[in-house]
């Protein structure tokens, strides 16, 4: 698995404020998607484009569009505040998404919804600010990769060494995309220094 770590001045503005204790819920959603838009440009990078003819008001010229769009996968929740500015940035992207939520004591991932398509070797971007134990991430992926999907890039907001690990043995994740790499996960499977809990921090403790 490719690891890109966007290293960017206002990229890490952003994340020391969406780290902190006291920021609000409603600045922390902006803040998630501010953050989400940068990355999502990043993760476009390789995507290929094709030539287009295009007109201006001065004579004509090639252009570029992209030769497919990616599936975008956030999942939920959390993954649910990353998707408007992952559409902002790429609107013509179809979405599927995948309910998912860890058993907070076996850190076991419950799948409560999928409507991801049949795929024929389409790109996927799969959206979740949280990269912990990878429980998550991996059914996640398993579950795209089932229906057919070409290369796997997972963009999260935070990551931890233990989850980028167990991705990387298991090969379904071709490329991770993350704002920071932090130190560990605690004992009950939160990342250090991390943030807390990015579902409550967007929607509540629900
Ligand atoms: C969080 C987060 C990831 C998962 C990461 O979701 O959004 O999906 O934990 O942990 P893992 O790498 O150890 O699997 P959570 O299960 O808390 O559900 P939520 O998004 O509904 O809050
Ligand atoms: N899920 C979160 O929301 N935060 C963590 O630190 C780990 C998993």
């Amino acid at each position: 698995m490719q690891v890109e770590v966007l290293d960017h001045p206002i990229v890490a503005s952003q994340l020391s404020e969406l780290r902190a204790l006291d920021t609000p819920n409603p600045r922390f959603r902006t803040l998630v998607s501010d953050i989400t838009r940068a990355l999502v440009f990043h993760a476009a990078r390789p995507l290929p484009t094709r030539e287009i003819p295009v007109t201006t008001p001065m004579g004509t010229t090639v252009g570029v569009s992209l030769a497919s769009q990616p599936l975008l996968v956030p999942i939920l929740r959390a993954g649910l505040g990353m998707l408007p500015s992952a559409l902002d940035v790429l609107p013509e992207s179809p979405t599927g998404f995948v309910g998912l939520r860890r058993n907070e004591e076996t850190l076991t991932p419950v799948v409560y919804m999928n409507t991801i398509p049949q795929l024929n070797g389409e790109p996927v971007f799969l959206l979740d600010p949280m990269l912990a134990t990878g429980g998550s991430a991996q059914v996640a992926a398993d579950i795209i990769q089932t229906a057919g999907a070409g290369p796997i890039t997972l963009v999260s907001l935070l990551a931890a060494p233990e989850g980028i690990a167990a991705l990387a043995q298991s090969g379904t994740v071709t490329r991770l995309v993350t704002a920071a790499i932090d130190d560990h996960l605690n004992d009950v499977g939160y990342i250090v220094p991390g943030l807390g809990d990015a579902g409550d921090r967007q929607f509540g403790d629900q």
